[in-house]
């Protein structure tokens, strides 16, 4: 296939670009860089030996979308461009709206009139709020409790109105749990701009020296230890469900909402720990505050993503962790040094 990826050079982005090209898929990607570097399509191109077309353009921007589709006979488009920050989403909600939620309205309808009806969409664990019995299943009750999350939410009932208004269309929404780790080549991998503010590049930037010590955002949950609990997944795992569901989507119309997890909750410590076991490095922590809007928990049941996609998460916490140290202890500085 042809494939679009918006956001292409993003974390998640450049990995799926990776497990696309060696499977034999053509990829157009697009992203503006609004929080990404255009270095990461050179990276892509020693790993996988292709090139991508990349065109710098704004999904916002309709006549720049439209040329995308005019010059390339796409497929199916794989869309992770979005803005992505919790806190800056609620500082910010008209300018996350209107990225996450015109832009999305602008991709779909240029897709539209170019006559391509496959999407798979970014989505988020996010959109499930905190309140409910775990495991997450896809059909427990949505509540995002942020502007970001509800951009998803907001992005999953239109794509939802968009196929009953036309069953041509065939999309997969994706709710992702806890993206960590990186290629294993240690040549690509998450690049955040400023402070982080998810919990493994904030470990592995104080692993290489960039910051002091992790501050644990609480230890009074509910949970065994006491510290948060999420589904960490490998983002190379995360990937190759992208590819997934594709053939999914290829096989015929329809809509479909899948979990992307492994289905098990590690806390902050147990994190720190298998960090520290990988890595061979100690990280000093202290126990601050609970961060506000925090969930003590939160784990997907993986099931259906199984048994309609046959896609598992194959990778454990130990190689997350490794695969995340050795893209911060070869690119201390992500991919500012080209
Ligand atoms: P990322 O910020 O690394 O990648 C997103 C990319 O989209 C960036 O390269 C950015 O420059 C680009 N982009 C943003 N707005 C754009 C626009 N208007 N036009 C063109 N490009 C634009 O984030 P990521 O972690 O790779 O996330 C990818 C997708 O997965 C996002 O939709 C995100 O919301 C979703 N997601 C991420 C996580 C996570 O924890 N990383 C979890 C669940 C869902
Ligand atoms: C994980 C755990 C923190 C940082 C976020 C977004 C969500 C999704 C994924 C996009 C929690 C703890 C963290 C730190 C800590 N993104 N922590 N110290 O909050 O589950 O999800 O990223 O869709 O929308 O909300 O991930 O990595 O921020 O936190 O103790 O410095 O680590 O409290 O328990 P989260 P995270």
């Amino acid at each position: 296939m042809m494939v679009l990826v918006t956001g292409a050079t993003g974390y998640i982005g450049a990995h799926t670009c990776v497990e696309l090209l060696a499977a034999g898929h053509d990829v157009v990607a697009v992203d503006n860089l609004a929080n990404s570097k255009v270095q990461v399509l050179s990276r892509i191109r020693e790993l996988t030996g292709r090139d991508v077309r990349f065109y710098e353009a704004d999904i916002l921007d309709g006549g720049q979308v439209d040329r995308i589709f005019g010059e390339n006979a796409i497929d199916a488009v794989v869309h992770f461009a979005a803005l992505k920050s919790v806190p800056e989403s609620v500082a910010e909600p008209l300018r996350y709206y209107h990225n996450n939620v015109t832009g999305t309205l602008n991709l779909c309808a240029r897709m539209a009139r170019h006559g391509v009806r496959r999407i798979v969409f970014s989505s988020s664990a996010t959109v499930y709020g905190a309140s409910v019995t775990m495991p997450l299943t896809e059909d427990a009750p949505l509540a995002p409790v942020n502007p970001y999350g509800r951009t998803k939410e907001m992005i999953e009932r239109i794509l939802r109105d968009v196929y009953e208004s036309d069953n041509a269309w065939s999309v997969a929404l994706l709710r992702y749990f806890n993206p960590v780790g990186a290629h294993p080549s240690g040549r690509i991998g998450e690049d955040p701009n400023g402070v982080p503010g998810n919990l493994m590049p904030y470990i592995t930037q104080v692993a290489v020296g960039k910051r002091q010590e992790l501050v644990v955002f609480g230890d009074d949950f509910e949970t065994d230890d006491g510290t948060g609990v999420r589904d960490y997944i490998h983002v190379v795992d995360l990937a190759t469900g992208h590819l997934k569901a594709l053939d999914r989507i290829a096989a015929g119309p329809g809509i479909h909402t899948y979990n992307l997890g492994t289905g098990t909750g590690y806390s902050v410590l147990e994190m720190v720990r298998a960090f520290e076991r990988a890595s061979g490095v100690s990280i000093p922590y202290r126990i601050g505050g609970r961060r506000p809007g925090d969930a003590a928990v939160s784990y997907c049941d993986p099931t259906k993503a199984r048994t309609e996609l046959a896609w598992t998460a194959t990778r454990g916490i130990d190689e997350m962790c490794l695969d995340s140290w050795r893209w911060q202890s070869q690119n201390p500085r992500g991919y500012e040094a080209g």
